[in-house]
Order: C-alpha cells, then structure tokens, then sequence
C-alpha cells in the first residue's frame, strides 16, 4: 500500500519512504507543466531551480516522454559491455558535434556522482598505462562540490562531510577556488587564486610526477554558488595543466548542457578540457542520465595497452536513457533554447539586480539563466550567519510557501558558514514568471529579514 492511500503524512517516520531529512513535512507534487509544479492540495509551485538544477526543459514536454516510451517499447535496456544501440550512437553522436575542441568520446552514465568517479579513474589509467604510476594525486578547487559517493566526495572535500566519512575519503589535495566575493584580493589583477596562477603554486610543492589529475566545476555550483571566473581563468589553468603534464577535468554536472548561455560552460574561456562531466541537464532529467566525454589523445595510450574503461555500470548506454538524452539534446538545438537561455539570462540577471540593496543580500551573481544571491550578517565586512540559523534554508522554506522552489546552499565562505540561494529555471520561462520568481524570492527574504534577532 503506497502512504497517499493510507492517509499517511508526508514527514519522517510516519511514511515508508526515508525521506531526505527528519523533521519537515514533504509536499507531494502530483503534476507539472512548463515551470509549474502542481500539490495534490492544488498548491501552485513556479520552479525556479529546475529541481535540483535540472529541468532545463521544463515540466511536461511531450515531445521527451514519447521519446522514451517508444524507445522502452523497442528495446529498453541492453548491456553496454555487449552491445550498442542506436540510441546511444545518436546521443554520442549529437553531442559530439556540440562539444569543444576534441572531445568526442562518450561514456553515458546515470549520475553525475558516478560520471565523476569515472572521469577520475579514467585519468589514473592513462597515466598507468602512459607508464608513470606514480601520477596519482587528485588536485580540486575547495569549495567545490561533485557528487555524494566516496571519491567523489573526496574530490568535493565538504567539511560536514569530512567530519562523519573522513576515514574513508581518499586524500585530495585543495586548490583555493576562483570565488571572487569571499577572496581578499578586492578584485587585484594578478590575485593567483582569481587568475588560476595558485595552481602553479600547488603543483610546485605537491610535485608534478605525483599529480595524475585536477578537477574544477567551470562554473561554481552549489560550491561557490554560481561564481563565474574570470575571463582567463580556465586558459590558465589549461597551459599549467599542459606544461606539467597534469588532465584537467571539468565538471560540467550542472553548468553544463546550456545552463549558462553555452552547451559548455567553459566555451567562452577558448580552452579545452581533457576530461568533461555533464548530467543533470543533458537529458533535462526525463530520465537519469550523466556522461564522461574525452578525446582520443587521452585514450589511446590505454587503448594500445588492449584494455578498456575500468568503470562499469548496469545502466551505462542504457536505450531508454540515451533515448531521453536525444530527444533533449534535439528539442533545445529546434527550439533555439541556448539562445533563449541567453535572453532570459540577461533579463534575470536585470530583475534580481535591486536586490543588492536588500540588508540580507552581499552578492547577486552568474551567468545565463544561473544566479546565485549571496546572504550576509554585515554587507560591509562579508560576514557570513552562523550556520546554526540555518538562513539560506529559511529563504527557500519562506520562498516554497511563497509558492516558489529555489535552492539553498550552506558553507561556501569559510567551510561550515556561508549562505547563498540559487535561481536556475527552465530555459522555457516566461517574462512574467520570472519576474513573479524574484518577486516571491523577494518576499521570502523579507519574512526572513523579519525574523531576525533585533527587529
Ligand atoms: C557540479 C556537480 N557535480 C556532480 C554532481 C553530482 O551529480 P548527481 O547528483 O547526479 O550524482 C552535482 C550534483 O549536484 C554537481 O552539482
């Protein structure tokens, strides 16, 4: 018996369903369409995070849906170690000729924690099978966030996290993050960590032949709340990476597949990784799907070895997935959709910008339809709340009963303290639904504002 027909509520432990966390009551989203998100009460939600960064689509595109069940009534499932399948040749195939420089070679996954993993580890193998073992260090920017399995929060290095797994996280060496509000340079034109130069630093004392690889999210996530670094950050990053020997791997898990205005977040800088993540968006979520893309040069020393990607998942080149993947990949290429991303990138970026002025905001920043509202104690200082109350998830409960979904995040500024909330919807919006987005979002800072101590 499922909890809707026993009558159960939707809050820990009286479902059968481990929710997330213990101690709030869950809304049950019955349907959705376009960038709204309908409860079985008849509440009206407007989506402005796209779920977890994802539904850049939007709720209800037919057009993904018929795609997947006629696929799934073809074939649905094949083994990848066996077989391929025209799904999954389509998809490769249409993200090739959307990708940068040489990267061409796709292995498609269910999620962004396993792409993560698999990029990692693939990187190890071509410097194992390049005969130098001893490249095996993991270098990644701090804050950073890629996935919730064990390397891949390793990689993401989160205190919080740290603190209950540290025994078994591997050892990943921290690179300050480009994070251009909380970095003491006050904007100074040769800061190493806004310019990237802090990777030579890094690299010089760890040792280049013990680095098999560094990992950077182009555009800050949930790490750095949507930070975009500067202009020459990423072809920085690419000569050092090159001169040292060392691959680069982008995470593109949830900048990636349009969200800033660009099929690839790291297309503006001119540089091209060695490795790339993507999921979340590529396949808008109408079923789960992420991707490894590579290029033949990091490859072919493993393939003249006769071995193989040592990474392996049931559901990698699934059909029914790749199947969602291209009818996504397709519907934003004849619905112009990075386009539009651009558009409405510029119009949210315009709308929020008054909210400077609001006594909660520090920073309002990003890039295509990707914002992040930084929360501070003291605009003039910076200083972050005290995680202890808990601001950014009060904004987003405050915004869920304004009839809004956006997404809080928590320890950006010093590891455990530090808040900001995170717009992303669907590349479909309208000018007046974003405009009704930042007006709740709006609304929602001020119930805050007003709870506060001293008001
Ligand atoms: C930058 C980045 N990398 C990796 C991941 C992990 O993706 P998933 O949740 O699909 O495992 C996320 C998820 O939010 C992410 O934001």
């Amino acid at each position: 018996m499922d909890a809707l027909a026993l009558g159960m509520a939707h809050r820990y432990p009286e479902s059968h369903v481990l929710y997330r966390k213990f101690n709030r009551h869950f809304p049950v989203i019955v349907r959705g369409k376009g960038c709204t998100l309908w409860d079985d009460t008849g509440k009206a939600y407007l989506d402005g995070s796209g779920g977890a960064y994802v539904c850049n689509l939007g709720h209800g595109v037919t057009a993904i849906a018929d795609a997947v069940s006629a696929q799934m009534r073809e074939v649905a499932y094949v083994t990848g170690m066996q077989f391929t399948n025209p799904a999954v040749e389509a998809l490769a195939a249409e993200m090739a000729a959307l990708s940068v420089g040489d990267l061409d070679k796709f292995l498609f996954l269910t999620s962004g924690a396993d792409a993560t993993e698999a990029a990692l580890k693939l990187a190890r193998q071509h410097w194992v099978a390049r005969g130098r073992p001893s490249k095996h260090k993991i270098l990644a920017l701090a804050p950073a966030y890629h996935g919730h399995t064990m390397l891949a929060l390793s990689a993401g290095a989160r205190p919080a996290y740290r603190a209950m797994f540290g025994e078994w996280m591997v050892p990943v060496v921290q690179v300050p993050a480009p994070y251009a509000y909380r970095c003491a340079c006050d904007g100074a034109a040769d800061c190493p960590r806004c310019t990237g130069t802090i990777l030579e630093e890094v690299i010089a004392r760890e040792g280049a032949d013990s680095i098999a690889v560094f990992i950077g999210e182009t555009v800050g996530g949930s790490s750095t709340g949507a930070s975009v670094p500067r202009d020459a950050y990423w072809r920085t990053v690419r000569e050092i990476c090159t001169r040292h020997d060392i691959l680069w791997v982008a995470d593109e898990v949830l900048v990636g597949a349009g969200r800033t205005g660009t099929w690839t977040a790291v297309e503006p800088y001119g540089a091209v990784p060695d490795i790339m993540t993507m999921g979340k968006g590529i396949s808008a979520r109408y079923a789960p799907l992420a991707a490894v893309v590579t290029a033949e040069r990091v490859l072919a020393p493993i393939a003249e070895q006769g071995g193989g990607v040592l990474h392996a998942q049931t559901y990698a080149h699934t059909p029914m997935m790749c199947a969602a993947g291209v009818a996504t990949v397709r519907y934003v290429r004849e619905h112009d959709l990075l386009a539009r991303c651009r558009a409405m990138g510029a119009r949210l970026h315009a709308a929020l910008a008054p909210l400077r002025d609001h006594p909660l905001v520090g920073d309002v920043r990003g890039r295509g339809l990707l914002a992040g509202i930084e929360l501070v104690a003291d605009r003039a200082t910076r200083a972050p709340f005290p995680r202890a109350q808990g601001v950014a998830d009060r904004v987003a409960d405050a915004a869920l009963a304004e009839g809004l979904v956006c997404w809080p995040h928590a320890g950006g500024a010093d590891g455990v303290n530090g808040d900001v909330v995170c717009l992303a919807p669907p590349f479909v919006v309208s000018d007046a639904e974003l405009l009704e987005m930042v007006a709740r979002l709006e609304r929602a800072l001020e119930r805050v504002a007003a709870s506060r101590p001293g008001r």
